[in-house]
């Protein structure tokens, strides 16, 4: 197993190392050495902050950078007066883009105040020519830009803003690489997400995912598992395996494993209690995964299966290389299955073309299924995928129309479901002190609900078995019947 070096006997008189993780911490080693002497030049430790506007995978992403910045010498805060401010971007929809613009006109009044500042921004946003473009021409305050691909070389590109004035910008159109063994800041200490693949292969018509995270990749089975097993180690009792499309894991490898037998696999970690993952094309899921899932003890009882439409016609357009009758089919051999199942999904309205005929078959799917929770999204036109370029966008009232229809109906079956639970006992991994009442700890059943209890704090990160009282909408409030041994 590589450990995280010692950045203080790493050697930096000698050339920097071919291979790509020693080169890494040959460039952290030396980041550290320019944050030694912006201490010195401050008089206090300086400070970082990495601000995540996207899905999982970007929040694993920022963990990694976390990792780095912390692993140098600066102080992790979440606040963004800090001396190194990160924006890790999202580019799926273009309100996510739009929040990245507003916070960053609110970070360069910060920068005047503070002229020791650095502003950096990364993720999916950053792969669009057109943002690049922009950011060129307006935002000349942020001191470097790069994107998805080259993420591993944070270390290197960190040197360089000590070393270069001026915007820095590097981006890669693509790359096959996957770098072991940087280190990462976790957020949580009993929980974490895995990336077990980069990248997506599938092309739906409205996505701009495929086009800023590139081709598939998959990590090698023992490097996953290596991962996990170290973090097991550290206290980790829950991990999620992230993917675009996790059902695909595998195939690409020199020996190709299905994502049933690598979860195989990991269920053996001793020590390890919940396993998630996500995210499942319905295309893609196998007999074998749902077999796997309802022998195993570990594999959470939630499955996020994004739907997008109900409509054959529009799933066609869309790319999504599924029926609605298949999807209904797979989603009652599920159930059928795997009785105490969650299946939750994502749902776009107003995709090119669609109707309210459209909208019906979603919202028949949606009351067939019965989600415990769905997330409805406006589509949005991103530029460069198919889509964008159909005749055919939804005027927008029309889309409001459908969306409001859309949401009642998930919100009415969500509840319904989420109640089904009602004065039955659960196992709770508990979470965090509830925001509203700090006499209460939130905690995460198996499928994913969310369970509020009066404990104390010492109980985060521990499994505990609570009543579930009283449904509250999409939530329960519970009490503490039992904690397992060697608890309090
Ligand atoms: N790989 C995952 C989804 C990643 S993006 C999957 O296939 O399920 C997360 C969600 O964002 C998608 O499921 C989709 O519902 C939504 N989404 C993606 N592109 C969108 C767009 N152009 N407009 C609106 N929603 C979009
Ligand atoms: Fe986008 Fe489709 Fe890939 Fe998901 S599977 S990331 S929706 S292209
Ligand atoms: Fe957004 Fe990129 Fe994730 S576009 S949803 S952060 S993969």
């Amino acid at each position: 197993m590589t450990n995280i070096r010692d950045l203080e006997q790493l050697d930096l008189q000698g050339s920097v190392p071919a291979e790509e993780t020693e080169k890494q911490y040959y460039y952290m080693a030396r980041a550290r050495q320019y944050v030694k002497a912006l201490t010195a030049q401050l008089g206090r430790t300086p400070t970082c902050c990495v601000t995540t506007f996207g899905c999982q995978m970007n929040a694993r992403d920022s963990e990694k950078l976390v990792g780095i910045l912390h692993h140098v010498g600066y102080e992790v805060t979440e606040d963004e007066h800090a001396d190194f401010v990160i924006f890790n971007t999202c580019t799926v929809r273009d309100n996510a883009n739009q929040r990245v613009y507003g916070r960053l006109g609110e970070l360069k009044s910060y920068k005047k105040h503070n002229p020791s500042m650095k502003i950096a921004l990364c993720g999916c946003m950053m792969q669009e020519p057109t943002v690049i473009e922009k950011l060129r021409a307006s935002y000349r305050f942020v001191d470097l830009i790069f994107g998805t691909h080259n993420i591993f070389k944070f270390a290197e590109l960190l040197c360089r803003t000590f070393e270069q004035q001026g915007m820095i910008i590097d981006i890669w159109k693509d790359t096959d690489q996957i770098v072991e063994d940087l280190p990462v800041e976790r957020k949580y200490a009993f929980k974490s997400g895995i990336n077990i693949m980069f990248g997506c292969n599938n092309f739906c018509s409205y996505c701009i995912v495929p086009y800023v995270r590139g081709r598939e990749r998959s990590r090698e089975p023992k490097d996953i598992l290596r991962e996990i097993e170290k973090l097991v180690l550290e206290g980790v009792v829950e991990i999620m395996l992230l993917g675009q499309n996790v059902n695909s894991y595998g195939k690409n490898l020199k020996e190709p494993i299905s994502f049933a037998q690598l979860l195989r696999e990991i269920e053996k970690i001793e020590g390890l209690k919940r396993i998630r993952f996500m995210t499942s094309h319905p295309k893609d899921l196998s007999d074998e995964l749902i077999q796997v899932m309802k022998e195993s003890k570990k594999i959470c009882r939630h499955l996020h299966l994004p739907l997008q439409s109900g409509s054959t016609r529009i799933l066609e357009r869309m790319n999504r290389r599924y029926t609605k009758e298949q999807y209904l089919a797979l989603a009652e051999k599920i159930r059928r299955e795997i009785p105490d199942i969650a299946i939750t999904t994502d749902i776009i309205v107003g995709f090119p073309g669609e109707t309210m005929e459209d909208v019906e078959e979603t919202i028949d799917v949606i009351r067939r299924v019965k989600y415990d929770n769905a997330f409805t999204f406006i589509y949005s036109k991103r530029t460069g995928t198919p889509a964008a370029a159909m005749e055919n966008q939804v005027p927008e009232a029309q889309v409001k129309e459908g969306f409001d229809k859309v949401l009642k109906v998930v919100q009415d079956t969500a509840r319904e479901q989420v109640a089904r639970y009602q004065g039955r006992i659960a196992e709770v991994l508990v979470e965090e002190v509830n925001e509203q009442d700090d006499s209460l700890l939130t905690g995460r059943m198996s499928n994913n609900t969310l369970v509020h209890f009066p404990g104390p704090p010492e109980l985060i990160g521990r499994i505990v078995t609570v009543s579930l009282d009283r449904c509250q909408g999409f939530y329960y409030m519970g009490q503490i019947i039992y904690k397992s041994k060697n608890l309090w």
